[in-house]
């Protein structure tokens, strides 16, 4: 496995690279999610290129840049044993040098729910995705279900502009209690850790509302909200039922597929999460 860190070094690694490429563009701090993700590409691709940046313009300036966790060291001996070929890991420097002024701004789909809640996040994950694709030049890129409105803007973000590349989306992981994977998940203490289980618990009762008959989306929400502030260390930031394709909030009937989502504080720790409903069959990760 070979490691770089410029963009320079990347496009010679690049070169000699087995087609097609796959692309997992990761954060780092890896967990069984992203090595879902980095086992999906190994089985498609005839080589694998990781990118672990922790990518500034995508965090709010109240949210967590500074602590978002890191191991570097870690990450590299969890891909060297996944047969990943090649891991890229730019300094902001490389990615955001002086005088950079160009941005990627993904319109309808990246407005509402994390859209709303998180101003610029989507701008700044749509021009680090759009750069690594860039230089990269992947036939296929990997993405993770637990981030639903992130795959639909870089789906979208892919017509738009004509990327060249398959996006594949792999279902979330959870641990055995439910609890979505998720790097951030490392913040929460013990206590903390027990009442995050709450968000699964929370769209498995509006799942199980809906396979029993329940269409009616304000009641879906509903059902969902109730068991959210039935557990004292969560505090609700949003539940969504929409859309799954436009993620515009369902009103009346559900009767395509639909996202049913979620941002939810436990303690100082954000945690999101979502199932799709109206699919014949559920998706692995939900
Ligand atoms: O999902 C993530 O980890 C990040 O948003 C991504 C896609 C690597 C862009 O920074």
């Amino acid at each position: 496995m070979e490691t770089v860190k410029t963009i320079s070094e990347l496009r010679a690694a690049r070169l000699i690279l087995p087609q097609p490429v796959g692309l997992v563009p990761t954060m780092g701090y890896l967990h069984e999610g992203h090595l879902s993700l980095v086992r999906a590409a190994r089985s498609e691709c005839a080589s694998v290129v990781v990118s672990i940046f922790v990518n500034p313009t995508q965090f709010g300036p109240t949210e967590d840049l500074a602590s978002y966790p890191r191991d570097l060291l870690r990450d590299l001996q969890l891909l060297e044993k996944e047969g990943v070929n090649l891991v890229w890991s730019p300094d902001v420097e490389d990615m955001y040098p002086p005088g950079f002024q160009t941005w990627v701004t993904v319109e309808g789909v990246a407005r509402p729910l994390e859209g709303s809640m998180r101003p610029g996040h989507f701008r700044g994950v749509a021009t680090v995705v759009a750069k690594l694709f860039n230089a990269v030049q992947p036939q296929r890129a990997y993405f993770g279900q637990k981030d639903a409105q992130q795959a639909v803007v870089i789906r979208q973000m892919v017509r738009d502009l004509n990327f060249n590349l398959d996006v594949v989306v792999c279902p979330i992981v959870r641990e055995p209690d439910g609890l979505a994977m998720s790097s951030r998940n490392t913040y929460l203490n013990p206590e903390e850790r027990r009442a995050a289980t709450v968000l699964y618990r929370s769209l498995s009762a509006a799942r199980q509302a809906y396979q029993a008959g329940e269409r009616d989306a304000d009641r879906l929400r509903q059902i969902m909200a109730e068991t959210i502030q039935s557990e004292p260390l969560a505090r609700l930031q949003y539940v969504s039922c929409a859309d799954a394709d436009t993620l515009q909030e369902i009103t009346g009937i559900v009767s395509g597929r639909a996202l049913l989502s979620m941002a939810v504080f436990v303690g100082k720790t954000r945690l999101i999460d979502n199932f799709v409903i109206g699919e014949e069959n559920h998706a692995p990760g939900n």
